[in-house]
């Protein structure tokens, strides 16, 4: 059985989808087969597409994650998948927060999965400059490389 990993953060149109993104183009690198996905900790963006600026960064990075939509993580979750991966402290908390007792997932951050940022947040580019998602894209890519190594 291929591992399963989904990545959370708050609206699932910024962060979040990029990081799926970055996993499955890391997987196909690769030729390493996971189930990949993403949601939110809100309801906030459900149904839409990811922000511009995601887009774009992802287009200039030659993937296109157009055709994602913003879901909310759900109590199923948690069952289904082997890896629940937060992008931030506040993420895992709300997740610590709604993990059902027969959930089965293994909870982390994705800093764990960056050399010598364990524990720390990946900082939200929502409301940050232009050059936030590409912050965000170098430590989803580092990140991904990492957990194809960790988790193949
Ligand atoms: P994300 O970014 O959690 O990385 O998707 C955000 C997207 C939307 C909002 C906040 C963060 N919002 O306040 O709507």
């Amino acid at each position: 059985m291929p591992q399963s990993v989904l990545f959370i953060c708050l609206g699932n149109i910024c962060r979040s989808p990029l990081a799926e993104a970055a996993l499955r183009e890391e997987c196909k690198l690769q030729s390493v087969s996971m189930v990949v996905d993403s949601a939110g900790t809100s309801d906030w963006h459900a149904g839409q597409a990811p922000d511009e600026r995601a887009q774009a960064v992802a287009t200039k990075n030659g993937l296109d994650i157009g055709h994602l939509r913003g879901r909310m993580v759900s109590a199923n979750d948690f069952r289904d998948f082997d890896h629940i991966i937060a992008l931030d402290a506040q993420n895992l908390k709300d997740l610590e927060n709604i993990q059902p007792v027969d959930g089965t997932a293994q909870l982390s951050m994705l800093t764990d999965y960056i050399h010598g940022r364990k524990g720390e947040d990946i900082a939200d580019p929502y409301y940050g400059k232009e050059n936030g998602f590409d912050v965000t894209w170098a430590e989803v890519t580092e990140a991904a490389r990492s957990i194809v190594k960790v988790l193949k």
